[in-house]
């Protein structure tokens, strides 16, 4: 399948131009497994799959982490009921949840957390970048990343720059999600990373099921 980085297109015009760097994660971290939850369509519930997973590796004594990529639309740490983290010089300390979570997001670094983000795009992945590079994870067994809706700057970057073992889709029952969510599915596909698993939430799934604590 042909593939397409961003800056390859200028080849076209007889560029020198390659993939862009990967980049390494900060401080001492030292991370196993780094998986994407991606869909096409916002709202269908990749943020609650996302939390479900961590709280199950978690329960079998994985150390897990989340990194919240939507940045303007966070909703990780209300998830989990965390709001700031903890102070530091240097690299940022993800915040900790309850049961032993580390968690980071844009909204744990706001002063307030209905404070909105109006950032352009390369912003925005520039943002999700530091996360993974400025951010001192530690040692982890998983990285969750919770993306943004959709297959763009982020996503992108993402799957460019970020060592992502594979990616978890999630969508709803409806065609109109499905649809949409095909096109995440097959971007994943273009960049050749991984399809784990499709996830499909019915809205009938018992309250404990996207609940976590
Ligand atoms: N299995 C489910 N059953 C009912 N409602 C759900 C379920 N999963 C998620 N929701 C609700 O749907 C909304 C969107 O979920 P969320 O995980 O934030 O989606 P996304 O991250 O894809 O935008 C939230 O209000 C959430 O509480
Ligand atoms: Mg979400």
């Amino acid at each position: 399948m042909f593939k397409l980085w961003g800056n390859e297109r200028g080849h076209l015009w007889g560029e020198k131009c390659s993939a862009p760097p990967k980049l390494y994660p900060g401080g001492q971290s030292k991370i196993a497994r780094v998986i994407a939850v991606m869909s096409g369509k916002g709202g269908v519930g990749k943020s609650s799959v996302t939390s479900l997973m961590a709280v199950n590796l978690r329960k079998l004594g994985y150390r897990v982490g989340i990194l919240d990529a939507d940045i303007t639309g966070p909703s990780i740490p209300k998830m989990f009921g965390v709001k700031r983290v903890p102070p530091n010089q240097g690299l940022l300390l993800p915040a900790i949840s309850q049961k032993g979570i580390k968690i980071m997001s844009l909204n744990l670094l706001l002063e307030s957390e209905d404070e909105p983000v109006i950032w352009r795009g390369p912003i925005i992945a520039g943002a999700v970048k530091q996360f993974w590079t400025d951010v001192n994870w530690g040692e982890l067994d998983y990285l969750l990343l919770d993306m943004p809706p959709g297959t763009g700057d982020v996503p992108l970057t993402v799957m460019q720059q970020i060592p992502v073992d594979g990616i978890v889709v999630v969508t709803s029952p409806q065609d109109l999600a499905v649809m949409v969510v095909k096109k995440a599915v097959r971007m994943a596909g273009i960049m050749e990373t991984p399809l784990l698993d499709m996830c499909k939430i019915w809205p009938t799934l018992p309250a404990k099921m996207w609940r976590p604590s």
